[in-house]
């Protein structure tokens, strides 16, 4: 306790001390707070001119010229770069930038004053973005520029944390007493002295030297974009090649990075943006980065030897080591992708290697024999082709199959092209089925009939021959080594071959241009596929050696396009003709915007373009898959088969309207009917929730002859004129048109922010009173109660879950007022709830018509009214009512269909076991972090209140976990007067590995917000 007082004492006096140090000597009157710094005194100063600075008192001994050499760079920058992020030096009146001064206890030490920079320092950043990664990059590149001509004696200083002297380490490696970590050690030293020469021959320049992730700040908002704000002490430069500056910034990047090999390229490429490197510069970088983090361990493993009571030493060592000792990063590939990143040759040659194929296309030999010009080609794309159904697995006799619509005839398949027949495991990054797949087809496929014969496009060497018969692989194959007249080597690869080949070939052999030296195999020899040959280019086989990948991440196409192009000029076709493109999402973007109005609202701030489905996911045009956690559309599931086959087969017969006897529309009536209580008699065909609410207005003003409605506030039934004015979530928005006189609002009855909260038992009645007033209101205004309509549990107003026995009070109250009452089952019919097929059993109540709306279609427009006799009884006194489409045979059998799937796959009961493991995982989020402040929900009706510290409506985190889970793969919404609430309501099928993606990922996630 006495030590702490005397700390803080000590502190204290020292900012005294320095405080009015400020004013006598700058005239700046300012409050100052220590700032963390190893050996000197820092401050931050916070000026009564509303001006802020940082203060430095060196520590006693300090050298001048080390502070004078920051003070020039620092002038430097500012006057060659002025809009780089790095602080200004502030003189004093007199004009110094640096004087000897007495500290409280009479020592003397150099101090001089900076301009405050704004932002966290880059360690504090979570999550550590690519694109923030890449402006470092940047601000590095355009650093290094502008102390290029930087000049000063102490730059050409001698010290451990110059990587020009790193083989200083060489001799201290015993300090590392385990074997393993000695052994690493051992070999980045080895790296180290035979990347000297080369780095000793590079041009040197001032450079920073020192650009860990304390001495960057980064600024930004939660949803905006995160910019480094500043570069800032200047205390380790030295002169150096700049490769060294990017390698100790690189060191850090990496450290606890799930990704480091894309951190890098995007900090490489940043770099490079700003001041281009030359590929033999990149290829030092993953060696410097090595000996920089041995640098460090080295040096803390001999200050722990120094001050061994001091943890601190070896904690801070530890990510280093996990770096160090989990990675397995490939030299090559790595170097590769870095060199890909700044679009230069991935490896020396492959710029030549190119422009020689190039020169030649038209003169290689024919690989299938014929000329392909004419060729037809064949799409197999996520958007163009359906194979496989089931986008997670390819049964084997989908894979014998794929293409058969483009016939038996020798046709091609694209380069560059995203496709889903890569569907198993192992072409999975990560363990869901949502996670990082690849996709992008890396070869261009020729399909022809088994045993067509391939001829040798050029000269080559066999590389490799072998029969890889797993299920799915390529069965026979080749790897042909070539080179150009040059002596520029490159390869080609032919896969799926009759693997008879491995009998003949051996590693070695030479195929001459235009040998027959091998044949298409069949299904039973060639991984299982249809009879086609996968050729691949690759411009090096260095960190692929003979097992290249056939697919690529779409993410990772820049490295992957680098490494095996495109090899139409070796098919003698043009480039154009085998690359496929993608829809482009951007131009899609820009002609919405141009054809379709502003108010249809998109979600994302980086949108989403999705072309397939299966079950509880969707893939883009790249075929990145996404876990739908979102949509109850397809409540039985995307692109269920059942559904598929009922509309195809109704659609092949005919499809016409009510005015006609079906008996798909009667069958469905009573599948409907089946489902609720007797005194439910007659139902309804429309075409969506909107109309069926639509019609629900007319019905009770039919049956009650009065207008008058109450609804609960922030509620929607549709997007109609009629149904708006009693939609308050859109006719009170900003622009809306404002509440009729017909229509009462009443409070949503919310407990866990509303009136009357949980801790109050009769809180359903206290709520459900607030309907006495606006029956009163309707009544005065002469309108009467035709009735009240209400989402059983209102969603859009934050997936609230009203106290049991609230809808029976209020449907009592309406009744004694003449109404009927409304029950808007969109959102929560059809066994959602788990527990209840529909939300007003859960509230003991019986409504009198029911509205049905979206789930019931699966995604065919369809809405169901349900109601009783005597009601339909009395609308029917009007004139006729028909719904063209509503009642047609084609939705009335998807219909049938949607609740025929609901009982026999059990999704009611699968809503009930998934939706009570969510609850059980959110709650133990609520738990976890202050900003969770309510679960609630039903089954698969689930909301997630997110608050500020003081309770309030926390809408920018729920917009930023929206965004971050879906940079996760996982569709998620937000909703409630305030869009604070998480709404995750996904198609009915959500199985165990879904709940725990997204459990886990929002864990993640929330923990980005609030780190433990
Ligand atoms: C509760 C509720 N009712 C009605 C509707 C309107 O349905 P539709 O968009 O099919 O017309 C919606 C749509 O979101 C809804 O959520």
């Amino acid at each position: 306790m006495s030590i702490v007082a005397d700390i803080t004492l000590g502190e204290y006096m020292s900012e005294q001390h320095w405080a009015a140090v400020l004013k006598k000597t700058w005239n700046i009157t300012a409050q100052l707070s220590r700032l963390d710094g190893e050996y000197d005194l820092n401050f931050l100063v916070t000026g009564d001119d509303g001006q802020d600075y940082v203060l430095k008192a060196m520590r006693p001994g300090c050298a001048t010229w080390l502070v004078d050499m920051q003070i020039q760079a620092l002038k430097h920058i500012g006057t060659h770069s002025p809009d780089l992020p790095c602080p200004a030096v502030v003189p004093t009146p007199k004009g110094a930038s640096m004087l000897e001064l007495a500290d409280e206890t009479g020592a003397l030490r150099l101090v001089w004053l900076q301009t405050r920079l704004p932002g966290r320092c880059y360690a504090e950043i979570i999550p550590k973005s690519q694109e923030l990664i890449h402006h470092i990059g940047q601000v590095l590149g355009s650093a290094a520029s502008a102390l290029q001509g930087f000049q000063h004696n102490g730059l050409q200083r001698k010290f451990k944390w110059d990587l020009m002297q790193a083989g200083w380490i060489t001799t201290r490696l015993n300090c590392v007493s385990d074997s393993n970590r000695r052994a690493i050690l051992d070999d980045i030293a080895q790296d180290y002295s035979i990347i000297e020469p080369t780095l000793a021959e590079l041009p040197k320049q001032a450079i920073h030297n020192d650009a860990n992730d304390y001495n960057i700040l980064v600024s930004g908002t939660l949803n905006g974009p995160r910019r480094v704000s500043g570069l800032i002490d200047l205390g380790d430069m030295c002169a150096a090649p700049r490769i060294c500056d990017l390698a100790i910034a690189a060191a850090y990047v990496v450290l606890d990075h799930p990704t480091p090999e894309t951190a890098l390229a995007a900090l490489v490429s940043g770099y490079h943006d700003a001041n281009p490197l030359s590929p033999a510069e990149i290829d030092l970088l993953w060696p410097l980065l090595r000996a920089r983090l041995a640098v460090s361990v080295v040096n803390s493993t001999l200050e722990a030897e120094k001050n061994p009571d001091d943890p601190y030493v070896v904690i801070s060592q530890a990510p280093a080591w996990r770096f160090l000792e989990g990675q397995s990063i490939h030299r090559d590939l790595l170097t590769a992708r870095l060199r890909a990143a700044c679009n230069l040759p991935v490896v020396d040659g492959a710029d030549r290697v190119m422009a020689y194929l190039n020169a030649k296309r038209g003169s290689f030999a024919p690989l299938m024999g014929t000329d392909l010009t004419d060729t037809p080609m064949g799409s197999l794309s996520v958007e163009a082709s359906t194979w496989p159904q089931n986008p997670f697995h390819m049964p084997m006799e989908e894979a014998a199959r794929v293409g058969e619509e483009f016939g038996d005839e020798l046709w091609l398949g694209y380069y560059h092209e995203p496709r889903l027949i890569y569907a198993e495991p192992s072409f999975r990054k990560g363990p869901y089925k949502a996670s990082d797949r690849r996709t992008v087809h890396l070869a261009v496929d020729g399909f022809a009939p088994a045993d067509t014969p391939l001829y040798a496009p050029l000269r080559g060497e066999v590389f490799i021959v072998e029969n890889r018969d797993t299920h799915l692989d390529y069965g026979g194959v080749i790897i042909l080594r070539h080179e150009t007249p040059d002596g520029d080597e490159f390869f080609t690869l032919y896969g799926h071959l009759n693997p008879e080949c491995c009998t003949r070939l051996r590693p070695g052999d030479a195929v001459e241009k235009g040998a027959e030296f091998c044949r298409l195999g069949d299904a039973s020899q060639n991984g299982g596929w249809a009879p086609h040959v996968h050729f691949q280019l690759a411009l090096t086989t260095k960190g692929i050696e003979t097992d290249w990948p056939g697919v690529g991440d779409p993410d990772e196409m820049y490295m992957w396009r680098a490494v095996c192009p495109n090899p139409a000029a070796l098919l003698n076709v043009p480039d154009d003709k085998v690359h496929y493109r993608p829809t482009n999402k951007a131009e899609v973007l820009a002609d919405r915007k141009a054809h379709f109005s502003s108010n249809l609202s998109l979600t994302y701030t980086d949108p989403v373009m999705l072309v397939r489905g299966w079950k509880h996911h969707l893939f883009d045009e790249w075929g990145r898959p996404y876990l739908d956690a979102y949509n109850n559309v397809p409540h039985v599931g995307h692109a269920h088969p059942r559904i598929q086959a009922v509309a195809a087969d109704q659609l092949k017969r005919m499809n016409s309207n009510t005015r006609y006897l079906h008996p798909a529309q009667t069958a469905f009536a009573k599948k409907i009917l089946s489902k609720l209580p007797a005194p439910f008699e007659v139902c309804f065909f429309v075409n969506s929730g909107t109309e069926a609410n639509e019609l629900a207005l007319r019905l009770a003003r039919a049956h009650t002859g009065a207008k008058g409605m109450v609804t609960p506030d922030h509620g929607y039934h549709g997007n109609t004129t009629g149904v708006i004015d009693v939609s308050a979530y859109k006719f009170n928005a900003p622009g809306g048109s404002g509440q009729v006189d017909w229509v009462e609002l009443i409070e949503v009855a919310d407990d866990y922010r509303g009136s009357f909260t949980r801790d109050d038992p009769i809180r359903a009645q206290k709520f459900a009173d607030l309907v006495d007033p606006a029956i009163l209101a309707l009544q005065d205004k002469g309108h009467g109660v035709a009735g009240f309509i209400a989402e059983t549990f209102p969603s859009v107003g934050g997936q609230i879950i009203p106290p049991k026995g609230y809808l029976a009070a209020v449907y009592k109250k309406i009744r004694a007022a003449g109404g009927l009452c409304i029950a808007d089952e969109v959102q929560t019919g059809l066994g959602r709830l788990g527990d209840y097929y529909f939300g007003f059993e859960q509230q003991g109540a019986l409504p009198d018509i029911v509205v049905i709306g979206k789930p019931i279609g699966n995604g065919h427009p369809l809405g169901v009214l349900v109601t009783t006799k005597a009601i339909a009884d009395s609308f029917a006194q009007g004139p006729e009512f028909f719904s063209t489409f509503g009642g047609s045979t084609l939705s009335c059998r998807i219909g049938k269909e949607v609740l025929d799937i609901v009982d026999d796959e059990g999704l009611q009961d699968n809503a009930r076991r998934m939706g009570a493991k969510l609850i059980a995982g959110l709650k133990a989020l609520e738990v976890k972090y202050a900003c969770v402040g309510d679960v609630r929900g039903m089954g698969l009706f689930l909301g997630l209140e997110l608050i500020n510290q003081n309770g309030s409506q926390a809408s920018n985190t729920c917009a930023y976990i929206k965004n971050r889970m879906r940079d996760h793969r996982i569709l998620i919404g937000s909703e409630g007067p305030k869009d604070n609430i998480l709404k995750i309501r996904p198609p009915l099928t959500i199985d165990d590995e879904g709940v725990g993606m997204i459990l886990t990922t929002l864990d993640q996630i929330l923990a980005e917000l609030d780190p433990a």
